[in-house]
């Protein structure tokens, strides 16, 4: 049970939003989980140029940092996403990663992954962080165990009982890759984008042929969800 953390706080050994993060890691390797964590702003990630080169030939036209990280998030079991609050969302250096996570959303590359969301706040609460970073991988096919916020405004005890919850909701991630938990509102949401991404790069399948390719292999596949069939594995590697 292999799982990819990714820290979306520029202050490193300073952030609060780690030591949280660590939290949750020590409950996911208690509970059995490997765990490997991601720096994303010691990482050098190029914007995401909306050029379509990802849809239309399963390869971004960056040479930077990221394909790598990509890897591992599509290799893992399970996938933690991290990031403080800024302004009420996640910190560009997160969101550059997901901005250029976009096929990873058209073919729904996250299926059968678990996940969890982690924020801090200064203010009253990190959630709507974890809120969003939820959304985004629900999105993207995976199942949201939950997320922990901690507001640094509670103080030091606020912080403890948040490392108290984020430690048990790391074993319970564990817990849930380990027996393949469904959760079955998760899944009927899965069903519904993976039928709109289906049917959107459908419509786009000159413009996005090697996506539609990695569907047209899902659609004869047919006796499953949304698991590539060997001639679709370039678009899981970026390999077109
Ligand atoms: C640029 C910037 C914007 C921020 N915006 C907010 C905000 O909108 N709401 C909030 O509650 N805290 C905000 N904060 C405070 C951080 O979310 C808070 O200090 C957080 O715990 C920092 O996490 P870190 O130590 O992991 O970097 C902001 C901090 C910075 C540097």
């Amino acid at each position: 049970m292999k799982v990819i953390g990714v820290l979306g706080s520029p202050r490193g050994k300073a952030s609060q939003t780690a030591r949280l993060a660590r939290a949750l890691d020590a409950g996911l390797c208690e509970a059995g989980a490997e765990t490997e964590w991601i720096d994303v702003c010691s990482l050098r990630v190029e914007y995401c140029r909306a050029c379509d080169a990802c849809h239309s030939g399963g390869r971004c036209v960056h040479h930077d940092d990221f394909e790598p990280l990509r890897e591992k998030l599509l290799l893992a079991d399970g996938i933690v996403l991290s990031s403080p609050d800024y302004f009420g969302s996640v910190t560009a250096q997160i969101k550059a990663a997901i901005d250029r996570l976009s096929a990873v959303i058209h073919c729904q590359l996250f299926r059968h992954k678990y996940a969890c969301t982690v924020a801090t706040a200064g203010g009253p609460s990190g959630s709507e962080v974890t809120a969003y970073l939820g959304e985004v991988l629900l999105n993207m096919g995976a199942y949201v165990v939950g997320g922990v916020a901690a507001s640094m405004s509670g103080g030091p005890a606020a912080m403890e009982e948040a490392e108290r919850t984020a430690r048990a909701l790391g074993r319970e991630m564990a817990s849930a890759m380990a027996t393949r938990r469904v959760y079955p509102d998760q899944q009927e949401r899965h069903r519904r984008t993976a039928d709109y991404f289906r049917a959107l790069v459908e419509r786009y399948r000159n413009r996005w042929p090697h996506e539609a390719a990695f569907w047209a292999t899902v659609v004869a596949a047919a006796s499953g969800p949304a698991r590539p069939a060997a001639g679709a594995e370039s678009v899981r590697s970026g390999k077109g």
